[in-house]
């Protein structure tokens, strides 16, 4: 596990997308293809800022880039703004020369939702699975939408999302009773499986569920734990997001 620490949210995202666009360069320079997950929400939406002037400047070519994201909500419209494919869209994907036939978001309303979820699995392991994942973390430590209680054998599936996740969704949405009760979310099996996992995280807010899923025990109690299970993990925070953790760690300060 690497952790890596930034002065604020915006010199992380600045540096790490540089430290990706190379990554993401030298896989396609090996087999041509590369294969990545995203995540949504707040965290990440500056990094995705940061890929857009990098494509700009070419230093990015999004032509041979596959990509599939974490989570949606079930039954949401994927032409709705709160939406996990609209924001994808919006903040990364309108901006880029994707190509569509190599976009994978998560289906809100899929026609039968066992096999749906199953053909995620089957397609991820198809392309040869996630080359890098990105994630966020939930302030209850849940990755992708794996709330407290989701095990590290868990693979795409339909869950519920929890009371205190569904407060915090709703400055996204009018009030909390608009939030949707349930999602889609990559397991966490399948995220483990990625070969390269970055987690980002900012701001004091952040700091508790920082420490436990860094320093305390690997359980279902925070979901985020299992990462540390991971052979090539990095998590990308401000120095206000480490700010609970024990000082013995060896924290890479940039
Ligand atoms: C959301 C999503 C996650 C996201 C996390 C953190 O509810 N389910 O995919 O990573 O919570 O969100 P934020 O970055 O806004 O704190």
């Amino acid at each position: 596990m690497k952790i890596s620490v930034y002065k604020n949210k915006e010199e992380g995202s600045r540096i790490f997308s540089k430290t990706f666009v190379n990554e993401i360069n030298s896989i396609l320079l090996k087999k041509n293809n590369c294969t990545i997950c995203l995540a949504t929400g707040s965290s990440p939406t500056i990094f995705y800022n940061e890929l857009v002037i990098h494509y700009k400047k070419k230093n990015i070519d999004f032509k041979k880039i596959k990509i599939f994201n974490l989570d949606e909500f079930y039954n949401i419209n994927p032409k709705s703004i709160n939406s996990y494919s609209y924001y994808l869209y919006h903040h990364l994907l309108n901006h880029v020369n994707i190509k569509q036939k190599n976009v994978n978001l998560l289906l809100g309303k899929p026609a039968n939702l066992k096999d749906y979820c199953k053909s995620v699995e089957d397609e991820i392991k198809k392309i040869g699975g996630i080359d890098i994942m990105i994630l966020g973390i939930g302030m209850n430590g849940h990755i992708g939408f794996n709330e407290p209680g989701s095990n590290q054998n868990t693979v795409t599936r339909k869950v519920r999302i929890s009371d205190n996740s569904r407060e915090i969704l709703s400055n996204d949405f009018n009030s909390q009773k608009d939030v949707p009760n349930e999602a889609i979310t990559l397991g966490i099996k399948t995220i483990l499986s990625a070969k390269k996992i970055y987690l980002l995280a900012w701001g004091t807010g952040k700091s508790d569920i920082i420490k436990k899923a860094i320093e305390e025990d690997v359980n279902e109690k925070c979901p985020a734990s299992f990462l540390r299970k991971h052979q090539n993990l990095e998590f990308i925070l401000d120095k206000y997001s480490t700010s609970k953790l024990n000082d013995s760690l060896q924290v890479n300060r940039n």
